[in-house]
């Protein structure tokens, strides 16, 4: 759906995987209340359109929905077409995480976990690129997580967010000096769907480790202002992965087994 009016100002665009719950919604109401337009992707089309209505009427912005399971090439390549022609931000936050051991977990929920929080970022961050490049100017945010940064707790969603964050450091090299930025957000524990839809209990973690959406998106968004490449939202994480470089990893594996309860999730 396209309901952009020829006779208004022309405004940048930012696509937003996953706005249809969580930092992904706390993105796309960020950018909206910018003045952007939006490209608005996820699975569920009634909460799409939901958004684009409330954005519409909080802040004027036009949407385009794209319903797609980046989980699916199709899906992807759906999303890719549009970046190719064109965006002045992209914000892969789309990603899941999932219960259970590794070794008893559906082999090909396991794959889609990799395709959504791994392949996608690739593939889409790889089809924004070009034509931010040509016009030296474009924002490019991967949504990781401070489960990338320290190891030890499960196994398939820290090593996707670790290929996260280390994808945009290196990208991040080669793009110096093109006027485009990339970023690795690397939130801890926000209240989202996120812990629900894996089926992860939760009621153990203290107050103090969780953050809200509306923090974490101002974190990303004074980081990007400071040119971080790397952004870690709240003091309290700042902390733990700075310690988290600073001590062995042997012992880093260990207390995140204790604290972050490695076990019972993949
Ligand atoms: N919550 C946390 O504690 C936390 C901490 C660190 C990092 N993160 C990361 O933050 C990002 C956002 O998560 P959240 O906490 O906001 O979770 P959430 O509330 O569960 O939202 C996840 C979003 O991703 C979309 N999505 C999931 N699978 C998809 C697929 N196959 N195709 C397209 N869209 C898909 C969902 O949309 P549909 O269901 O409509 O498709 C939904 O909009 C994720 O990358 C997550 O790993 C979260």
């Amino acid at each position: 759906m396209s309901t952009s009016h020829s006779d208004r100002p022309v405004r940048p665009v930012a696509l937003v995987t996953g706005p249809t719950s969580g930092l992904g919604a706390g993105f796309a109401k960020k950018y909206a209340s910018l003045g952007y337009d939006l490209v608005l992707v996820a699975r569920d089309e009634v909460r799409l359109h939901d958004l684009a209505s409330e954005l519409k009427t909080m802040f004027g912005t036009e949407s385009e929905i794209l319903v797609a399971d980046l989980a699916s090439e199709a899906g992807r390549d759906t999303v890719a077409l549009r970046l190719e022609k064109g965006v002045e931000v992209l914000v892969n936050n789309a990603g899941f995480g999932t219960s259970g051991e590794f070794w008893t977990a559906d082999p090909a929920l396991l794959q889609s976990q990799l395709d959504v929080n791994v392949t996608a970022v690739m593939r889409l961050t790889r089809a924004a690129l070009p034509s931010m490049i040509a016009s030296a100017h474009g924002t490019i945010v991967n949504v990781a997580s401070v489960a990338g940064l320290l190891s030890g707790r499960g196994s398939t969603y820290s090593a996707s967010k670790a290929y996260v964050i280390s994808f945009t450091e290196g990208l991040s090299g080669g793009l110096a000096g093109t006027g485009v930025r990339v970023q690795a957000l690397c939130p801890g524990f926000i209240r989202t769907e996120f812990h629900e839809r894996a089926g992860i209990e939760m009621s153990t973690i203290p107050k103090p480790m969780w953050l809200s959406v509306d923090q974490v998106v101002a974190a990303s968004m004074k980081d990007l202002g400071d040119d971080k490449v790397i952004s870690i939202p709240g003091v309290q994480y700042k902390v733990l992965t700075t310690a988290g470089r600073l001590v062995p990893k042997g012992l880093v594996r260990r207390l995140t087994n204790i604290v972050g309860r490695g076990r019972g999730r993949t």
